[in-house]
């Protein structure tokens, strides 16, 4: 941490009384702190304590002349390593949920390009409370990062989630984001997503349900631990991820082509929900009711299996993941799925309609692999991905089999 900066926006909560310690402790590693007061924020500290321990002055308006003319709040959130909220009120969490900028903090938070960490702290009923969960989730999905908050004895009195993460958690956390953990840097991964649409003829397809979202999410998690990440994603209904190659198809055989392509790789995460069949010499002009009554027989041929062909291709990736999504016996389905297709981990979901996984935002995962099946409990579908991608790490590192 040394020479790091750290801007500190310090939010009206009663564990501002810990700010101080949290100042000591990162100047103790050789980072620097230029500290942010809200006006909340200052009936609980003051602008003195702060800029005495931290040896800079504390910015406290936006409305500061000279200040403004000197760094300005855009400076001042861009030349930090790190912006850290400590403690995070449930009014500034909403505040950068919503992207609102009326103060200091706000608009610093809105205005910095760099990667945001949160201490929220606050009562436990309004940690609680869907609206902050909901911005939780909004400031997650924008990249925000948390720590805490602890469970325990609040200072309002009641007991429960809300207690500010203790400082030397929060500066574990600060010495964590800035040192991102990259360890698939220089490593290739292919991951399918998305449904296959097979065209009936130019206006009709056959299509399944499948959103893309797990697959968006594990290319994302790819994409944060380092990995070069090839996105072969058929016409799925959540956007594809930034920052990583994403090659749109439509059918299962332009899927497999694309797949092929992009070989040689260290890993590939077959997500896609693949078709299993095509219509044979679909119609190339919409096929017209004749007047008889009789359907249009249509004739089905299987489509190439792309994890069971990229499983035995010669460039094989060293580490070959495929989902089995299974409405019964999931655990033997998938087993025995694992074994005919030739890969080595098979993420194993039990998409019956009762579950809601299909389309929705959870996902209950079984990892089979030659150990045998590991259960993992549900949890949101950025949450698989993210375990899931520590796994592959582990694996192309030689940290587990
Ligand atoms: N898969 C694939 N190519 C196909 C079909 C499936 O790559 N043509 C991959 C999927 O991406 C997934 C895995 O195979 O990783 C299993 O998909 P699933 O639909 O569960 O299996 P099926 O092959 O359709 O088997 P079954 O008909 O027995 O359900």
């Amino acid at each position: 941490m040394l020479g790091k900066r750290i801007l500190l926006i310090v939010g009206g909560g009663i564990s501002a009384y810990k700010i101080p310690q949290l100042i000591r402790l990162i100047r103790a590693e050789g980072a620097l702190v230029t500290p942010v007061l809200t006006a909340a924020g200052a009936q609980f500290t003051t602008p003195m304590t702060l800029s005495v321990l931290a040896g800079e002055p504390v910015h406290d308006t936006l409305w500061d002349r000279n200040s403004e003319a000197e760094i300005g709040h855009i400076q001042l959130s861009r030349n930090a390593d790190l912006v850290v909220v400590a403690p995070a009120t449930a009014d500034m969490m909403a505040k950068m949920a919503q992207g609102q900028a009326n103060d200091l903090a706000s608009t610093l938070l809105l205005a910095t390009d760099k990667r945001v960490l949160i201490a929220p702290a606050m009562n436990v009923r309004m940690w609680d409370h869907p609206a902050t969960q909901r911005n939780l989730a909004t400031l997650h999905g924008d990249g925000i990062l948390t720590v805490g908050p602890d469970s325990g004895d609040m200072a309002c009195g009641e007991y429960g989630a809300g207690r500010m993460a203790e400082p030397e958690a929060i500066v574990t956390a600060i010495r964590d984001a800035l040192l991102p953990k990259r360890p698939l840097a220089g490593r290739h991964v292919i991951v399918t997503s998305g449904p296959t649409h097979e065209p009936i003829d130019p206006v009709r397809y056959i299509a399944n349900r499948s959103s893309g979202a797990q697959g968006a999410a594990i290319a994302v998690a790819l994409r944060d631990l380092g990995a070069r990440v090839s996105f072969v994603t058929g016409p799925a209904a959540v956007p594809a991820p930034s920052g990583v190659r994403v090659i749109a198809v439509e059918t299962a055989r332009q899927m497999r082509d694309a797949v092929q392509a992009a070989l040689p790789a260290d890993a590939a995460v077959m997500a896609a929900a693949v078709a299993d069949w095509h219509v044979v010499g679909a119609s190339d002009r919409k096929i017209k009711k004749d007047g008889s009554g009789q359907p249009p027989a249509l004739e089905m041929a299987e489509n190439p299996d792309i994890l069971a062909w990229i499983s035995r291709a010669d460039d094989r990736p060293d580490l070959v993941v495929g989902f089995a999504a299974e409405t019964n016996d999931v655990i033997a389905n998938a087993t025995a799925k694992r074994l005919r297709k030739g890969c080595d981990w098979i993420m194993a979901n039990d998409v019956s309609p009762a579950t809601g996984i299909m389309g929705g935002t959870e996902n209950a995962v079984t990892l089979i692999s030659d150990t045998g099946p590991e259960e993992w409990p549900r949890m949101g579908k950025d949450d698989v991905a993210a375990r899931l991608a520590e796994r592959i790490a582990d694996h192309l590192n030689g940290k587990t089999t």
